[in-house]
């Protein structure tokens, strides 16, 4: 045994998000498809173009092995993390474009979110957080020497063509595209499905 004592760091009630490298590679014909999804607004330097459906995985049957896919990933996420026996099914699914950038912004009504990247060159995620574990509680104007996952207060991940992020839904990310070509992702969101607690504790909800 050290002197000091034996240290043991561990994250809890940490914000977990899961990459999946590679998770998924599509044949050229099927990106083509994707890319030429019908979009609510024309493409421009500085919008995100979104696709009309956004349903767009339970619409599209060719679309079935992302959707399957991402069901795999959520449920691994969720089981690694979350370790419930509660259902969860994807509600929103929808195809976006972009040049540059795509702004800050969270998924309401999402509990779990997912991101594929189904053509992106050099891109970058980057989720925020308005705080540290510390200035949760105390708002210092803390001197960091390193950062690091628990003094953090924002994380980019480079992701690229075939990764899929899973992360929750509430947490703020801004997406960058630093290549000349267009950036196409399918994203989904995830909700609890089922019976949600017992008569027993009355906390019975049916969703
Ligand atoms: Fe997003």
């Amino acid at each position: 045994m050290h002197p000091d004592g034996k240290q043991q760091l561990a994250t809890i009630f940490g914000t977990p998000i899961m990459k999946v490298e590679s998770g998924l590679q599509l044949l050229k014909e099927e990106i083509d498809y994707i890319e030429n999804i019908p979009t609510k607004d024309k493409l421009k330097d500085d919008n995100v173009a979104i696709s009309r459906s956004v349903f767009l995985l339970d619409n599209d049957k060719k679309l079935t092995v992302i959707k399957d896919r991402m069901n795999k990933n959520v449920i691994d996420y969720i089981n690694k993390t979350l370790c419930v026996e509660n259902k969860f099914k994807m509600t929103n699914s929808w195809m976006a474009r972009t040049k540059k950038e795509h702004h800050s912004h969270d998924h309401k009504n999402a509990i779990v979110s997912v991101v594929y990247y189904v053509k992106a060159d050099d891109a970058t995620i980057t989720f925020q957080s308005p705080n540290n574990w510390v200035t949760k509680a105390f708002n210092f104007d803390l001197n960091i020497y390193e950062y690091n996952d628990y003094n953090s207060l924002s994380m980019e991940y480079k992701v690229k063509t075939g990764d899929f992020m899973i992360f929750p839904g509430w947490l703020t990310h801004k997406a960058t595209n630093n290549s000349d070509s267009i950036k196409t992702i399918i994203g989904a969101n995830y909700f609890i499905k089922g019976e949600v607690g017992s008569d027993w504790n009355t906390t019975s909800l049916k969703l």
